[in-house]
C-alpha cells in the first residue's frame, strides 16, 4: 500500500513540476475528420498543425477503400506477420512501396509497420545487431526525431554500440569521427526533412560520406514521402539518388493520410529484419484494411491529382516565404510544408498559441523536449487543402498577434 502511494506522489509532484515550468501538455478532443477546418471542443478552428500535407486524411476515395478493406478482410489481422497476420493486402502494399523506391535502391524490398516509431526502432536495433558486442557505431544528427533517438538508445543498450552525435549543417565532425572508425558496421541516421525546422538534410553529401567510409545511411523521410519528388516518391526521387547503402523509412500517417510506415532497403537487409527485428516480430500486424486503404492513397499520390496537390502545396510555401514578414519573431527559410516561427520561451509560445486560438486558429505551442530549450515555437504546417485565402488570412492574423504578444513579452 505504502509503496503504491509513494509512486502516486512521485507522479503528482512531477506533473506539478511540469506545470510550473509551462511544460505540461494537454490533449484536445476533435469531433471532425482531420482537415483544414477542425471542430475542436465544439468550436470550429482553422487548423494549420496536422501533417496531412496533401489533404488525403479525409479523402472520400481512401475512406471508401478503408471500408471496402474492412468488408473484404475484416477488422483485425489476428496475429503478428510471422504467425498468421500477413495478408495479401500487406503483401501487395509492400510490393507497391518497394516499387516507389526501386529506381533509387537496387533489389528494393519493403516492410510495412503500424507506426513510424516502430519502423525506426526496428530498423536501428535490428541493423545494429548485425554487429553485436561493441562492433557497431551509430552516428545520429542532433535534431533527429525522438523515435530515431530512442532506436539508437535501445540499440546501444542492447549491443554496446558507440553513439556519436553530429550537427547536420556541419558535417566535418562526422567525417573526423568516421576516419577513426574501423568497426564493421557504421550506421548514419538522419531525418530527411527535419520535423520541427522543416529543412531538408544534405543528403548527397551524407551519401558521399557514407560511401567513402563504408557506412550505411538510414534516412527517415516521414515528412518527405508523398510530398517530395515529381511523383511524390520522396527524398530519394527529389535528389535523384541510386545507392545500395540506403535504408529508407517512409511514414504513411502524414502525407499518405492513413497510418503506418515502412522500411525499404536492399532485400538482404529486409530479410534480416524479418528474422531479427524484435518490434516487427513481436507485434500484431496492422489490420489489412489499412493496407488496402493505403494502396488507394499511393494511387492518388502518383496520379495527376497527387501532382496537383503538390503544386498547390508548393505555391502555399512560396506565398508564406514571400509574404510572411515578422518585425521581431523569427521565421525559417524552409522549402517544405513545415514552417516554424521561433518564439524562444515557453511562455511566449503559449501566449501566441492562445491568441491564435482566440482568433479561431489551431496552432499549438511546441516546447522542449520536442525542440531545444529556448526555441519554443509555433510549428505551422501547410496542406494542399488550404486555399491561398486561408493562408493569407493566417498571415494577417499572425502579424497582428505578433504586435499584441510583443506588448506582453516574457523572457524565461
Ligand atoms: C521524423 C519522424 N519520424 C517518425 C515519426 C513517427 O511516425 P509515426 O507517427 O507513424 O509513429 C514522426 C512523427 O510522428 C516523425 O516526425
Amino acid at each position: 500500500m505504502t509503496k503504491s502511494f509513494s509512486a502516486l506522489k512521485l507522479a503528482e509532484d512531477q506533473i506539478a513540476d511540469l506545470d510550473l515550468q509551462l511544460l505540461k501538455r494537454k490533449l484536445r478532443v476533435t469531433q471532425s475528420p482531420c482537415d483544414t477546418k477542425a471542430l475542436v471542443e465544439n468550436r470550429e478552428l482553422k487548423a494549420f498543425c496536422s501533417n496531412d500535407y496533401l489533404g488525403l486524411a479525409s479523402h472520400p476515395e481512401i475512406a471508401s477503400a478503408l471500408a471496402e478493406g474492412a468488408r473484404k478482410y475484416g477488422a483485425g489481422s489476428g496475429a503478428s506477420h510471422l504467425i498468421s497476420g500477413h495478408s495479401i493486402a500487406h503483401e501487395l502494399l509492400e510490393k507497391r512501396l518497394a516499387s516507389f523506391q526501386s529506381s533509387h535502391i537496387p533489389n528494393a524490398q519493403a516492410l510495412f509497420f503500424s507506426t513510424g516509431y516502430l519502423a525506426n526502432l526496428t530498423a536501428i536495433t535490428g541493423l545494429t545487431r548485425l554487429a553485436p558486442k561493441s562492433n557497431a557505431s551509430l552516428y545520429s544528427a542532433k535534431l533527429n526525431h525522438a523515435s530515431l533517438i530512442d532506436g539508437i538508445r535501445l540499440a546501444s543498450a542492447q549491443t554496446n554500440a558507440t553513439v556519436t552525435l553530429f550537427d547536420h549543417k556541419q558535417l566535418e565532425s562526422l567525417v573526423e569521427a568516421l576516419k577513426q572508425d574501423a568497426k564493421p558496421l557504421k550506421l548514419i541516421v538522419i531525418d530527411g526533412v527535419f520535423s520541427m525546422d522543416g529543412d531538408v538534410a544534405p543528403f548527397k553529401e551524407l551519401l558521399a560520406i557514407a560511401e567513402q567510409y563504408d557506412a550505411l545511411l538510414l534516412v527517415d523521410d516521414a515528412h518527405g514521402f508523398g510530398v517530395l519528388g515529381e511523383r511524390g516518391h520522396g527524398l530519394l526521387e527529389q535528389e535523384n539518388i541510386y545507392s545500395n547503402r540506403i535504408i529508407y523509412i517512409g511514414t504513411l500517417g502524414k502525407a499518405a493520410g492513413v497510418s503506418g510506415a515502412f522500411i525499404c532497403a536492399q532485400n538482404a537487409f529486409i530479410e534480416w529484419l524479418i528474422q531479427k527485428g524484435r518490434p516487427y516480430i513481436y507485434s500484431t500486424a496492422t489490420p489489412p484494411a489499412i493496407a488496402h486503404a493505403l494502396l488507394k492513397s499511393l494511387d492518388i499520390i502518383e496520379s495527376d491529382e497527387g501532382k496537383k496537390r503538390r503544386t498547390q502545396l508548393k505555391s502555399l510555401i512560396d506565398i508564406w516565404q514571400k509574404e510572411m514578414n515578422f518585425s521581431s519573431w523569427e521565421k525559417f527559410s524552409s522549402n517544405t510544408p513545415i514552417q516554424p516561427v521561433i518564439l524562444g520561451s515557453n511562455a511566449n509560445a503559449l501566449l501566441a498559441a492562445k491568441l491564435l486560438d482566440e482568433a479561431g486558429y489551431w496552432i499549438p505551442a511546441i516546447r522542449p523536449p520536442t525542440v531545444p530549450v529556448g526555441s519554443s515555437r509555433l510549428r505551422i504546417t501547410l496542406s494542399a487543402n488550404h486555399s491561398e485565402e486561408d493562408l493569407r488570412g493566417l498571415i494577417t492574423t499572425l502579424q497582428s498577434i505578433e504586435e499584441l504578444a510583443m506588448k506582453n513579452v516574457c523572457d524565461e
